[in-house]
């Protein structure tokens, strides 16, 4: 290595605090790098524990697993945006159509739930589960929270009483997918709930506050006007919204009606939610960014929409 290039280095490492005698003295040491050291293949392998002795059950598992991955990507992507000091239209379409693609996947994957478990062994193990549920799923709440105003994630019933000003906590309350776990007589709230709030509401509450400027849809809202009237970006926007609350939403519900809607009888949702009612996205109608979609969009939410969505060539038709 040339000497010029070798003091560029060693000054490189210097500002970096490092000691660079007693560095380049413990490189000597080191051991050579493998795959398996690096990409930790035998911990990621060794996490995956069956309750029962029903082979699928592991296909399950490990499926649950590839999802949280995918969503730690995705959470990396919209962390990526939200920290750009000086954020442009192409950089922010770019990152967000790799969130895109993560979820594209988890749509286009979603059948290895539907088709690729036995009936009867999923039967069996899925009794062991309960009050277990995917609704636990911390990373998918942090994904809402990073993507939209808080708003647009509070139930319907209870918008005209929420605002900027509302306390998080009193928001919690009245976030939609409340609804799943509450008991409408009584409310009272079910097992599933009260264990995923005993566990994540202090690190909801953070990440809802860290977001509540941040989130994919304040960023974009806050563009200066001619970095924000960018077709490609606005469709990158729609089809990350499509993708997430229209085609995950109906691959999952798909998959649900085939092992709980049975020829004889319904069975129970093994978190306990009305899922027939919750899951359907005619019923949820969530949106992450509902002024990039025409009020004839809006309408048909979830209802004639619900394999593919319109690219915009014009942003004419939107009020933004
Ligand atoms: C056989 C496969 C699956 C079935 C039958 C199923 C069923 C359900 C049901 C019935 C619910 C409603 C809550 C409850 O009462 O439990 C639910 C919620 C949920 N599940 Fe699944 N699920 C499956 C796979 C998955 C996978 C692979 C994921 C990925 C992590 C997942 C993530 C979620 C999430 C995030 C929710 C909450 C959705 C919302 O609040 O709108 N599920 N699931």
């Amino acid at each position: 290595m040339d000497s010029k290039l070798n003091n560029k280095i060693l000054k490189t490492l210097s500002e970096k605090g490092l000691n660079t005698e007693s560095f380049m003295e413990g490189l000597q040491s080191i051991k050579p790098l493998t795959y398996w050291d690096y990409i930790q293949t035998e911990s990621l392998l060794g996490l995956q524990t069956q309750r029962t002795d029903q082979p699928d059950e592991m296909v399950f598992i490990v499926y649950h697993q590839i999802n949280e991955l995918l969503f730690k990507m995705i959470l990396w992507e919209i962390e990526q945006i939200a920290l750009e000091k000086q954020l442009k239209a192409t950089f922010f379409a770019e990152r967000l159509d790799r969130v895109s693609r993560y979820f594209d996947m988890l749509c286009s994957s979603f059948i290895i739930m539907k088709d690729g478990m036995d009936l009867e062994q999923y039967m069996k193990f899925r009794k062991t589960l309960a009050p277990a549920s995917g609704f636990q799923s911390a990373q998918y709440r942090k994904i809402e929270f990073a993507s939209t105003e808080l708003i647009n994630l509070i139930d319907f019933r209870f918008r005209k009483t929420i605002n900027r000003n509302t306390p998080f906590r009193h928001a919690f309350e009245h976030l939609y997918w409340q609804a799943a776990g509450k008991n409408h007589e009584t409310g009272e709230k079910s097992a599933m709930i009260h264990l995923f709030e005993e566990k994540y509401m202090d690190e909801f509450i953070d990440f809802m506050k860290k977001y509540n400027h941040k989130n994919i849809w304040t960023l974009f809202d806050s563009l200066p006007s001619d970095e924000k009237i960018n077709l490609s970006l606005i469709n990158a926007m729609r089809h990350f919204d499509h993708t997430v609350n229209i085609k995950w939403v109906m691959e999952h519900f798909k998959t649900a009606s085939k092992y709980l809607d049975g020829a004889n009888k319904v069975e129970k949702a093994s978190g306990g939610s009305d899922w027939k009612k919750y899951m359907h996205p005619k019923y949820q109608r969530r949106t992450f960014f509902p002024k990039l979609w025409t009020k004839e969009e809006m309408v048909n939410w979830g209802e004639q929409n619900l394999e593919t969505h319109r690219i915009l060539s014009s942003f004419v038709e939107l009020d933004i």
